[in-house]
């Protein structure tokens, strides 16, 4: 029997205009909105600040969440709000909002630096209160206690996993994610559904991931393309964010493996955005990775909706890998790494960091060789 162990956020809404629930999940005192200046030029920073002010006797804003931040970038937003007392932080945004404000809500005041989290000094409880509203489907940061994070001196995204970033409430409202840019909803969306997968497939795999892992794969194949071709469907939009909180909670309780882990240095590097390097990557891990588990996946090969009737497993899995080459290529996602500004030279360098991603490859189905990642990667420059 396999064992798992997770944490889950105390409150979840899911539906359109859940966002009014806000003022009720605030403390009172000061409250951080926290965005990025993407989001808030979708236009719905308004009208959940309008939802921060009916809850609280204070709000502040923060707009400047860098994208995917950096160990120093972290360093420099904390310093800023170091003088403000909050009692609530709401994290506006897709997972670089969301792991920022995981982060800041442990380091405020006291808190440990960002080099004592990475020396593993993780403290186990914070004190505010921690709400997340996801703008991308996505992460599924908001069902997870990992905050990933960039380090330039390693030239790699590197996971601190710590259970007081588990955030008290979740609202997930389709409402505010219709104006996501179709670009970004296929890549959040790819990287929903490249969590999902691996946590399937993962050696940590249990019974919880994988009812809940299976439920995300038909979403997505229900709705990433009619969410890239029409924004508007609040229908298809609803069911990307479920996936994609869905697939966190798989994160949390098995954990992703090959694709993501020779996705970080692409990430580190070339500072690919993250649901993109994972896209590209999710058919040529899962060839690869495909004899560990042909049984698994043939199980799933109909969720695709292609005609497996009287195939053998392995054609079935076959039939499944290709499907997910097709659906990253339908949703616009490029196919080769040279278009992204990956130079062949660096090849071997990249295979040397992807080694050093362990606690991610320690959760592959079979052992990932150098040779292994080195055609992996070779196939798509
Ligand atoms: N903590 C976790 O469990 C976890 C899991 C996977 C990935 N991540 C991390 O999350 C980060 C990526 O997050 P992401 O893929 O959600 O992208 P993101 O948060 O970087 O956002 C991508 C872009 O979309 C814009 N955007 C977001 N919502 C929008 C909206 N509703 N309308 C218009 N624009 C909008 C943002 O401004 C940004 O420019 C990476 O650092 C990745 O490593 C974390
Ligand atoms: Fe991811």
């Amino acid at each position: 029997m396999k064992q798992f162990k997770c944490l889950l956020p105390s409150g979840i809404e899911f539906g359109p205009g859940k966002i009014n629930s806000l003022p009720e999940m605030l403390p009172g005192g000061t409250t951080l909105l926290l965005t990025d200046k993407g989001v808030a030029a979708s236009g719905i920073v308004s009208r959940v600040k309008e939802r921060c002010q009916a809850g609280s006797e204070q709000v502040h804003e923060f707009m400047d969440v860098p994208p995917e931040p950096s160990e120093d970038q972290v360093a420099e937003v904390v310093e800023k709000l170091s003088n403000l007392n909050v009692r609530a932080i709401v994290a506006l945004g897709g997972g670089s909002v969301m792991d920022m404000a995981k982060l800041i809500s442990i380091m405020l005041g006291d808190g440990p630096n960002i080099t004592n989290l990475f020396d593993g000094k993780l403290p186990r409880k914070r004190s505010l209160q921690l709400i997340m509203i996801p703008t991308t489907a996505g992460t599924g940061s908001e069902a997870t206690p990992n905050a990933i994070i960039y380090r330039p001196s390693l030239q790699l995204k590197v996971g601190i996993v710590c259970d007081a970033f588990m955030p008290d409430r979740v609202i997930l409202d389709p409402e505010l994610i219709t104006g996501l840019p179709a670009p970004i909803t296929a890549a959040t969306g790819m990287d929903a559904l490249c969590h999902a997968l691996e946590c399937y497939i993962s050696n940590k795999a249990n019974l919880l991931s994988d009812m809940l892992a299976i439920e995300a794969i038909r979403l997505i194949f229900k709705s990433l393309k009619k969410s890239y071709a029409d924004g508007s469907d609040l229908e298809a939009r609803a069911d990307m964010l479920l996936a994609s909180f869905y697939a966190g909670i798989c994160i949390a309780a098995s954990g992703t493996n090959g694709v993501h882990a020779l996705s970080y240095p692409l990430g580190g590097r070339y500072r690919i955005p993250h649901g993109i390097s994972n896209a590209i990557l999710l058919a040529p891990v899962f060839a690869c990775n495909k004899d560990a588990c042909v049984d698994k996946l043939a199980a799933i090969a109909h969720l695709c909706g292609k005609d497996i009737h009287g195939k053998t497993e392995e054609q079935k899995v076959d039939a499944f890998v290709g499907f997910l080459e097709e659906l990253s290529r339908d949703v616009g996602i490029p196919t080769r790494l040279s278009e992204l500004g990956v130079p062949s030279d660096d090849l071997d360098e990249i295979v040397e960091a992807a080694l050093q991603v362990k606690r991610l490859l320690d959760n592959n189905p079979k052992p990932l060789t150098r040779d292994e990642i080195h055609s992996i990667y070779s196939s798509i420059l």
